[in-house]
């Protein structure tokens, strides 16, 4: 075993320091109610900035995703494959597992996969970042047209994907640092009706996922606390890659956080990181209430788990048409999305470099 670097022991140092510290009067599930994140400054920002890259993200993720991928199709099992691989490459060394199973659809039964990826696994909190890979299934009578989905949802998926490439130096060091929180990326299949949306012909993973992460211990011995209580806070990813996105607020749980993501905005436009953004804030309005909208999230939601939803409204023109495609696109605003969002899970996990770190106090 190779001796341990000065920051790897002033990090260890900083994780003693903060058990022995930190209040455990507040059981470790209720800890997310009062999380606070950090506040990178600006040469912190654009450091983390400048490690993401949307052409990388474009030729290795998002091409290809953009394959008719609906649930049990080869498209599928390609796009499944490129996940793991994807994952399993970087050095911060990802925990991958499946949850796959058969359900019965409109077309008869058929196979649906989830991948679950948690960089810590035995840490007791996780940051949760969710994405459908799946693609809406159109039976083929439409001139040899495919859907393919690319803001529902190769874009969404693709930029969780880039996150995890572009910050894996940093997510390699919070694994670590034996920290109790952590990050999950869930990739739904079957998020999508085969036939017409039901409450059985919809969100077939995620409501899969949901039942089984609520009947799972965590910690492993725990007799009265389940994966779901795990999860800090659900981030879910949809319809993203058209102009002018906006994204309204649901929940006045998360109201905080949508809060942050407008002021990460506003902070990285001061900074000029952001293209094509005239604006200090276009994409995040903490004060815009939207209706419930059916997703991923729904069977989460129902069993407490607190939700942040990133998806565009109103939906964008193209959705669920052919038009939904890699030409309808938009670049800059993916980009700048990209960096606000990896920003945003960095300063969550209070990723900062190690002189840096605030002993969390009781
Ligand atoms: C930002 O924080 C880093 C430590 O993480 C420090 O070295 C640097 O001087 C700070 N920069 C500014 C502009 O405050
Ligand atoms: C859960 O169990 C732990 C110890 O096993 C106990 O301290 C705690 O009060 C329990 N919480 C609830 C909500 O029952
Ligand atoms: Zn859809």
């Amino acid at each position: 075993m190779a001796e341990m670097s000065f920051s790897s022991r002033l990090l260890a140092l900083i994780g003693i320091l903060t058990t022995l510290t930190s209040c455990d009067t507040i059981p470790w599930q209720e800890k997310k109610l009062k999380h606070e994140a950090t506040t990178l400054n600006s040469s912190e920002l654009s450091s983390i900035v400048a490690h993401t890259d949307l052409d990388r993200m474009w030729q290795k993720d998002l091409k290809s995703m953009l394959v008719v991928r609906y649930p049990g199709s080869a498209g599928s099992q390609q796009v499944q494959q490129h996940i793991k691989s994807t994952l399993s490459l970087l050095k911060a060394g990802w925990d991958v597992t499946e949850d796959s199973f058969y359900a019965n659809t409109p077309y008869g039964q058929l196979p649906f996969t989830n991948i679950i990826a948690t960089l810590n696994p035995t840490a007791k909190r996780q940051l949760v970042l969710a994405c459908h890979y799946d693609s809406k299934y159109y039976p083929p009578q439409w001139d040899g047209r495919e859907f393919l989905g690319a803001i529902d949802s190769a874009v969404p998926c693709s930029m969780i994907l880039e996150l995890s490439r572009a910050q894996d130096d940093e997510l390699k060091t919070l694994k670590n640092s034996g920290s109790d929180l952590s990050l999950q990326l869930l990739f739904f299949d079957g998020e999508e009706a085969l036939y017409q949306w039901t409450s059985e012909d919809s969100l077939y993973g995620s409501r899969h996922l949901a039942h089984k992460m609520a009947t799972a211990s965590h910690p492993p011995e725990a007799t009265n606390t389940s994966q779901l209580d795990s999860i800090d806070l659900f981030v879910l990813l949809d319809l993203i890659g058209g102009p002018n996105p906006r994204f309204g607020n649901q929940f006045s749980s998360t109201t905080r956080w949508l809060s942050r993501l407008r002021n990460i905005e506003r902070r990285l436009h001061a900074l000029g990181q952001l293209e094509n953004h005239p604006n200090e804030v276009q994409y995040f309005w903490p004060g815009l209430h939207v209706g419930l909208i059916l997703d991923d999230h729904i069977p989460f939601l129902n069993r407490g788990v607190r939700i942040l939803h990133l998806i565009s409204t109103p939906f964008p023109a193209v959705w669920h048409t052919f038009d939904d495609n890699e030409e309808n696109l938009d670049q800059t605003s993916i980009s700048n999305l990209n960096k606000i969002l990896q920003v945003f899970v960095l300063e969550y996990l209070n990723k900062k470099s190690p002189e840096n770190q605030v002993v969390e106090g009781s």
